[in-house]
């Protein structure tokens, strides 16, 4: 069963509480934290993160975009993240499977991201103790950017790893996701999409949610 996470940056942030009911038809709430550094943009953190917490029971699927992001892992867990994902690229190779081990000694699934340069070879020493990976479709930082279709090799890869080691991993990808692209992603192996745009501004985003949802493999 494919799993939608629309992301909360392409929501209207002066009334949050209606925009995360609005699609809480979801399977997980995509929530995306952005340094200024490891990306040029900011986006939100800790604070709106707790704020969220309170006012829904959604899997709170956060996306961390920062350097360095074994600093805040205990910081995200405590202010009520479920999932946990960090770049591969943000931090050093000594610290990757210590975070991956904080994020897990706070209760919490530990997902781990590669940028568009990045190839999946990364992510094979940690492909072992980790809960979800994200294969971003755009360069991170911005909402709204066109889906690199070069990135489904790299999917169908890492879906063909996840298959011979019988690994209990999702496999998200995260940017420029609309009904045609998902179709190729999920046909590449990908069970979890992330949607911006695509589900925030369609008339109807419980019906747009559905529509990604029934796309099958
Ligand atoms: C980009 C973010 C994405 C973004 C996706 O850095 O990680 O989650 O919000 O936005 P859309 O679906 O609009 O491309
Ligand atoms: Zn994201």
């Amino acid at each position: 069963m494919i799993k939608i996470a629309p992301s909360i940056l392409a929501a209207d942030f002066t009334k949050l509480g209606e925009e995360i009911e609005s699609i809480k038809s979801a399977d997980y709430l995509h929530f995306d934290v952005m340094d200024g550094m490891f990306v040029p943009n900011i986006s939100f953190g800790i604070p709106v993160l707790e704020a969220v917490r309170k006012i829904t029971n959604m899997i709170l699927d956060v996306h961390l975009m920062i350097d360095a992001p074994i600093r805040y892992i205990q910081k995200f867990a405590d202010a009520g993240a479920d999932i946990i994902t960090f770049h591969v690229e943000a931090e050093k190779a000594e610290n990757i499977h210590k975070t991956i081990d904080e994020i897990h000694k706070h209760g919490k699934k530990a997902g781990l991201s590669v940028k568009p340069g990045t190839p999946a070879h990364e992510l094979m020493p940690y492909i072992d103790s980790l809960d979800l990976i994200l294969v971003m479709t755009v360069e991170p930082g911005y909402g709204g950017q066109k889906f690199m279709s070069d990135m489904l090799p790299k999917i169908t890869e890492l879906r063909s790893v996840i298959k011979n080691r019988k690994l209990d991993c999702d496999l998200e990808v995260d940017g420029g996701i609309n009904n045609e692209t998902a179709k190729l992603c999920v046909a590449a192996g990908a069970n979890v999409l992330v949607a911006g745009v695509d589900v925030f501004r369609a008339p109807d985003r419980a019906l747009q949610i559905a529509s990604l949802k029934q796309i099958e493999r």
